[in-house]
């Protein structure tokens, strides 16, 4: 499927010559897809507030990143996606424009976003060709007390982007995303302070999944480390007394 995906892409991209890709029809391929990743434009859900880029670096020279979303670049040359979940490539973008961006309809190989999209991807390529690590923490237990000026930095990293800034959420993606800590507290004021350190621990690690809901994404053990989490608890507060 991934090289159907490829080169069904690669036939379209090549329908104004008969000898090969003009590097022009390329070159805007490659600039429309990129325009689409950086934009919400692959969901037509009003809901959506996400684009690619909220998840996902596509710099291959960009520093260890702390999104949810593996990095891209490489991502056409890798044999499975998704942690091993999934087998072709447009089966996982359609995941995540399915679960976190609302989006109802998969796109389909002759889809001209698809094409754009599949053409930016490409020309990233080396980038990381293995397949990314994607190792999700299914059960949810209590971490260490942590240090709260790292946590201030990972929270800057991992979670401002859609959040905001801590305590004030300016900067947030929209009204739907919680200003961290306080609504979250607010919203869950019924439970102790140590369920609602808890909650903290398993929305970071599951996001949307296992029976949470919403449109979070979940943080693997790769992204994020045991103690980053013990770290994020500290600075947000959330110390369970
Ligand atoms: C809200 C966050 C989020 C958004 C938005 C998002 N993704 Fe993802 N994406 C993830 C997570 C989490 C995974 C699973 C971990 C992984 O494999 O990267 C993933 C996995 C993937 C993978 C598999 C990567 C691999 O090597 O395993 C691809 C490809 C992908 N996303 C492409 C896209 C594209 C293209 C878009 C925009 C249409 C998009 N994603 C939007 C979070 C997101
Ligand atoms: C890609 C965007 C995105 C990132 C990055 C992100 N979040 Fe969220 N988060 C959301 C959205 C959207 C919601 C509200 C909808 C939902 O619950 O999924 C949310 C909800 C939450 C909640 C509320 C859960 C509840 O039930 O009230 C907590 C706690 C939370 N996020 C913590 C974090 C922390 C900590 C980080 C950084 C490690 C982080 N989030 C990173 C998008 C994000």
């Amino acid at each position: 499927m991934n090289r159907l995906f490829a080169s069904l892409c690669l036939a379209s991209l090549c329908f104004e010559t008969l000898s090969g890709c003009s590097s022009g029809a390329r070159q805007s391929a490659v600039d429309a897809g990129r325009a689409l990743f950086d934009s919400k434009a692959l969901s037509p859900s009003h809901l959506n507030a996400y684009a690619c880029a909220s998840c996902h670096d596509a710099d291959p020279l960009s520093p260890a990143s702390k999104k949810a979303g593996a990095p891209l670049a490489g991502v056409t040359l890798r044999p499975q996606f998704w942690g091993g979940q999934v087998a072709d490539l447009l089966g996982a973008v359609n995941a995540c424009r399915n679960y976190f961006m609302l989006a109802n309809d998969p796109l389909t190989a002759s889809d001209h976003d698809a094409q754009a999209l599949y053409a930016y991807l490409e020309s990233l390529e080396p980038g990381d060709p293995a397949a990314a690590p994607f190792h999700v923490v299914t059960s949810i237990e209590d971490v260490p007390r942590g240090n709260a000026p790292s946590g201030q930095i990972l929270f800057a990293e991992a979670c401002t982007l859609c959040h905001g800034d801590m305590h004030h959420g300016s900067g947030r993606l929209g009204d739907a995303v919680p200003i961290l800590p306080e609504d979250t507290i607010r919203e869950h004021a019924e439970f102790t302070p140590r369920v609602q350190r808890l909650i903290f621990i398993e929305k970071m690690r599951h996001g949307r999944f296992l029976g949470y809901g919403g449109v979070m994404p979940p943080f693997s053990s790769d992204v994020l480390s045991d103690p980053d989490v013990s770290d994020l608890l500290e600075a947000l507060g959330m110390l369970g007394e």
